[in-house]
C-alpha cells in the first residue's frame, strides 16, 4: 500500500528541507526523503551543507582561527599564551557535534511541522493518473504517491579525470573536513571557495599549503580590486598560490605526487602528504530514475528548469545545486520557499541579482551584485567609492584592518549596482548591501543613514559617501 502526499520532496539539504517546511506551513501533507547516513547508519538530514559543507567548514574555520589568534595575535593585545598546543581530535569532535546538533534540529523541525521523513533513496517509479509514484529504498522499502514532487538532490564533488577520491590521500571536501593529523605538506587543486577555505584551515593548524589553480587570474569571478587585496593577504599569511597551472599525472602511494606545468610552461613535480581536489561540483541525479518518467536534464547534467524551477514534467519542480545558478545554500533555500509558494498558487520570488556570496577566509570576502569588470563589459556608466578598514576605528580596536568596502553605483541614477567587501566580518556586513539592493536604494540612501559608532558598518557608510567623493574619515 502506498502512502499519499500532496508534496514529496527528494533530498533534505537546505533546498529540500526548507521547501518541505514551507509546504507544510501552507497546509499541504508533506513527505521528505533523504539518504544521507551518519556514522551509525542513522539519518543525517541537512545534505552537503550540514554534513560536509557550510556547517562543518565554518566550525573548523572558527576553531583554527582561534588557534591562530592564540598563537599569533593575542600577544599584540598584551596576552601571553604559554604552552599552546593543538588537540586536533577534540577540534574535529567539536565539528562533528555541531553537525549532529544541526541534523537533530532538522529532524525536530520535521516533527514540529508534521512532515513525514523517510530515510533512504527516493526514485521515480511511475507517473499515473496525474500523480507520481516515488519509491523509497531504505531499511524498509516504501512507495509514496505525490501530486507534486520537488527534487532537491544537490551536488557531488568533481574529481580530476582518472583520479578518483580515496578520501585518505586524495580528498574531496568530505575527507578535507576529517583529516586525522595535520599534514606537513598539503596540496590543493583549485583556488576556488573550497580551496581557499580549506587551505586556510590547514595552514592555520600548521600545514605548508600549496594551491594550484588553472586560471591565470586569482578569483576570477570576484571584483578584481577585491581579489587582488585578498590574494595579497593570503600570500602574506603563507598560502602558496600558483596560477595558470596545467595539471598532469597525479599518483599516490604513501604520499601524492602531482605533475604540472606552471604559467610559463615549465614542468614541475610536487609531492604532498595529502591532496585536496576542489575544482567545482557536479549535479547529483544518480539513482533518481529520471528517465523512467522522462524528466529532462540539460547538456551539463543539471535538471532542466525554467525561471520558476518548473521541470519538463507537470507538477515536478527542482531546486538548489541540482539546477542552474550559484551552488549556495541560501540560493537553494530561496528556491525551495518560492516553489512551495508557487504550488500553493502564490507568487514565489527569487531575486538572482541580490544573492550574496561569502568566502569565509580571513580576511573574509563578500559581495552582491555586479563587479567593476562586469559593468565595464556591459558598457554601464558607473561611479565607484571605496573605504579602507585601516581608517575604521572599530577595525583598529579589533586589530583587523586589512581590506576595504567598495560601492559601485549607476553614474546617472546612483542606484547601487554592486557592493564588494574584503575584510573583517564581511559576511555580516554584506547583509546591509543586500537589503539596500533589494529595495533598489541609491548610494546616497546608505550615506544618509545613521550607522553606530564605532562599528565596522561605518566603513559601509563611508564607502557609500566615497561614491560622491565625500568620505569623512579618510
Ligand atoms: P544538498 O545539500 O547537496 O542536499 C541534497 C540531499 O539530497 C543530500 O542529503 C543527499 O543525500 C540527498 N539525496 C540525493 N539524491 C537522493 C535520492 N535519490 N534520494 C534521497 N536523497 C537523496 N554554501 C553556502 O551558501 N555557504 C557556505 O558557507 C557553503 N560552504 C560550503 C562548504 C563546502 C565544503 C561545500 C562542499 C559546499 C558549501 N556550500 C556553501 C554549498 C552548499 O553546501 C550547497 O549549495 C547546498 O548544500 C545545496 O543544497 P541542496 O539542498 O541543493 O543540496
Ligand atoms: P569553485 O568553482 O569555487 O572553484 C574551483 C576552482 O578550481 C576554480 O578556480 C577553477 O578555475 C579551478 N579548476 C577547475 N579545474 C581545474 C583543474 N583541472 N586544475 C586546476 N584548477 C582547476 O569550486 P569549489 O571550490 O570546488 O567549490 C564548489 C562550490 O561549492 C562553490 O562554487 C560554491 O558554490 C560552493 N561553496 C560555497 C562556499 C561558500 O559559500 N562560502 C564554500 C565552499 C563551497
Amino acid at each position: 500500500m502506498s502512502q499519499a502526499f500532496d508534496v514529496v520532496v527528494i533530498g533534505a539539504g537546505p533546498g529540500g528541507y526548507i521547501a518541505a517546511i514551507r509546504a507544510a506551513q501552507l497546509g499541504f501533507t508533506v513527505a521528505c526523503i533523504d539518504e544521507w547516513k551518519n556514522d551509525k547508519g542513522g539519518p543525517a538530514p541537512g545534505g552537503t551543507c550540514t554534513n560536509v559543507g557550510c556547517i562543518p567548514s565554518k566550525a573548523l574555520l572558527q576553531s583554527s582561527e582561534h588557534y591562530e589568534h592564540a598563537g599569533h595575535s593575542f600577544a599584540d593585545h598584551g596576552i601571553d599564551v604559554k604552552g599552546l598546543s593543538l588537540n586536533l581530535d577534540k577540534m574535529i569532535g567539536r565539528k562533528d557535534t555541531v553537525v549532529k546538533q544541526n541534523n537533530d534540529g532538522i529532524l525536530f523541525l520535521f516533527k514540529k511541522n508534521k512532515i513525514s521523513f523517510f530515510h533512504g533513496r527516493g526514485s521515480f517509479a511511475a507517473a499515473k493518473d496525474g500523480a507520481y509514484e516515488i519509491k523509497v529504498a531504505g531499511a524498509k522499502d516504501e512507495t509514496l504517491t505525490a501530486k507534486h514532487v520537488i527534487v532537491a538532490t544537490g551536488s557531488n564533488p568533481r574529481a580530476l579525470p582518472d583520479v578518483p577520491f580515496d578520501e585518505k590521500l586524495i580528498l574531496s571536501n568530505t575527507g578535507a573536513l576529517a583529516i586525522g593529523d595535520v599534514p606537513k605538506k598539503l596540496g590543493l587543486i583549485g583556488a576556488g571557495v573550497i580551496g581557499l577555505e580549506m587551505g586556510s584551515v590547514w595552514r592555520r593548524l600548521g600545514s605548508e599549503v600549496t594551491v594550484l589553480e588553472a586560471l591565470p587570474a586569482f578569483l576570477g569571478a570576484v571584483d578584481e580590486q577585491i581579489a587582488k587585496e585578498a590574494q595579497k593577504a593570503f600570500v602574506k599569511q603563507g598560502l602558496k598560490i600558483e596560477l595558470g597551472v596545467k595539471i598532469g599525472a597525479v599518483t599516490s602511494k604513501k604520499e601524492v605526487t602531482v605533475e604540472y606545468t606552471d604559467a610559463k610552461g615549465e614542468a614541475h613535480k610536487a609531492t604532498f602528504d595529502k591532496l585536496i581536489v576542489s575544482i567545482g561540483r557536479v549535479p547529483n541525479t544518480i539513482g533518481l530514475n529520471a528517465e523512467v518518467v522522462g524528466l529532462k536534464l540539460d547538456e551539463r547534467g543539471f535538471i532542466a528548469v525554467d525561471d520558476e524551477c518548473k521541470t519538463s514534467l507537470p507538477n515536478v519542480w527542482a531546486v538548489g545545486d541540482v539546477v542552474r545558478g550559484p551552488m549556495l545554500a541560501h540560493k537553494a533555500e530561496e528556491e525551495g520557499v518560492a516553489v512551495a509558494e508557487r504550488i500553493a498558487g502564490q507568487h514565489g520570488h527569487v531575486n538572482f541579482n541580490t544573492i550574496p556570496w561569502v568566502i569565509y577566509t580571513s580576511p573574509e570576502i563578500a559581495w552582491v551584485g555586479k563587479t567593476e569588470q562586469q559593468l565595464k563589459q556591459a558598457g554601464v556608466a558607473y561611479k565607484a567609492g571605496t573605504f579602507p578598514f585601516l581608517a575604521n576605528g572599530r577595525a583598529r580596536a579589533l586589530g583587523d584592518t586589512t581590506g576595504m568596502v567598495k560601492f559601485l553605483a549607476d553614474a546617472k541614477t546612483d542606484e547601487i549596482l554592486g557592493v564588494h567587501i574584503v575584510g573583517p566580518m564581511a559576511s555580516e556586513l554584506i547583509a546591509e548591501a543586500v537589503v539596500a539592493m533589494e529595495f533598489r536604494a541609491s548610494s546616497e540612501d546608505i550615506a544618509r543613514i545613521c550607522h553606530a559608532h564605532p562599528s565596522l558598518s561605518e566603513a559601509t557608510k563611508e564607502a557609500a559617501l566615497a561614491v560622491d567623493k565625500r568620505t569623512l574619515n579618510f
